[in-house]
């Protein structure tokens, strides 16, 4: 079974998804405010203008919401929206293909953008500027190139690394949308709605508690809730109370600043193998044992973030807080 904590999609999330979860216009999307505003300022001029979207990029943490973002703006326009990968896409003829069968207006929704291969890559540039593909016919000194015109579509990119954008490829998304951590009222917010949908009763405590619990995530809120329902139909009379959500989660191994057994795992590591650190992130992660993207990308940010970690030039150093955290003593107190 994987990792409750883990931000990445799961089949049972795309589950919740067909149930109802992800809002489905721009109204109903809690939190993301400046992301919100611009969009739609760009998708009511589009619209007025009876044109497409500008190509949208998308960056931040997994699990905040680019996907439900690029289907909000389908059903905005009215347009049907279209999924894909970097990693799902090997070759340039598959691209090729992908952008051929698209309609005009139609939304290109390419999740892990960084991870486009250069070849690939490159058919995306043209598209993107002149809605063409070219195609090469044959090979040696008679090959020669056709241009094929495409309709006017929209690619919404998402990626968790914006670092690792080339820049022709950044440069042409006329939208940026930089996705942030939810508040713990938003996800209050979203849990409330959410446990309405699932028909779960839940109280304004319970939900606190969950968000708080839910390191800024409505992916992890979602998942989290779900499976404390299934604890207090179980163990209790049904309602999610601060109570339940408590006992739930601690069994969960989910602490009350959402940090689960890897986190505090990598934080312990720093502390007591590193001496608090400063330690190089390639170094953590082979001494944990887990992939340094993995945790550059889903579990530092978070950690960053609410200050149990801090990263400097010489590498990751563990702050006052993760040492209270854990129950260590400072050292540099003495
Ligand atoms: N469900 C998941 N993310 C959401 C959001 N940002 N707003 C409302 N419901 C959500």
């Amino acid at each position: 079974m994987g990792r409750t904590i883990s931000t990445e999609a799961t089949a049972e999330d795309r589950k919740l998804d067909s149930s109802g979860l992800r809002p489905r216009y721009l109204r109903d999307y809690i939190g993301q405010e400046k992301t919100k505003a611009n969009l739609k300022v760009y998708i009511d001029a589009a619209r007025m203008r009876g044109d497409s979207l500008d190509h949208v990029l998308f960056y931040g943490p997994p699990g905040l919401g680019k996907t439900t973002l690029a289907g909000i703006i389908a059903n905005e326009m009215g347009t049907q929206l279209r999924v894909t990968s970097g990693p799902a896409i090997e070759k340039p003829g598959e691209m090729a293909a992908l952008l051929n069968n698209l309609q005009a207006g139609d939304i290109l929704f390419v999740d892990e953008i960084h991870r486009l291969n250069r070849q690939v890559e490159e058919v995306l540039y043209p598209a993107m500027e002149d809605y063409a593909i070219d195609i090469m016919i044959g090979k040696g000194p008679s090959a020669r190139s056709i241009r094929l015109d495409l309709p006017k579509f929209t690619l919404v990119g998402a990626t968790t690394r914006p670092g690792m954008l080339t820049a022709p490829l950044r440069d042409r998304f006329g939208v940026v949308g930089h996705l942030e951590y939810y508040s713990n009222e938003e996800l209050q917010e979203i849990i409330t709605r959410s446990a309405e949908k699932l028909q779960v009763k839940i109280d304004s405590k319970g939900a606190a508690e969950l968000a708080r619990r839910s390191r800024g995530t409505p992916r992890l809120a979602n998942r989290l809730l779900k499976r404390v329902r299934d604890f207090a139909q179980v163990r209790y009379d049904g309602v999610i109370t601060d109570k339940v959500a408590a006992d739930a989660l601690d069994l969960l191994d989910v602490d009350q600043f959402g940090l689960e057994q890897l986190d505090r795992h990598i934080l312990e590591t720093v502390i007591v193998k590193f001496g608090g650190g400063p330690v190089g992130l390639e170094t953590l992660a082979a001494s944990i044992g887990e992939d340094a993207g993995t945790i550059e990308d889903v579990y530092e940010p978070y950690l960053l973030k609410n200050g149990f970690l801090n990263r400097t030039p010489r590498g990751r150093v563990a702050t006052v807080r993760a040492y209270e955290h854990l129950d260590y003593p400072y050292p540099g107190e003495a």
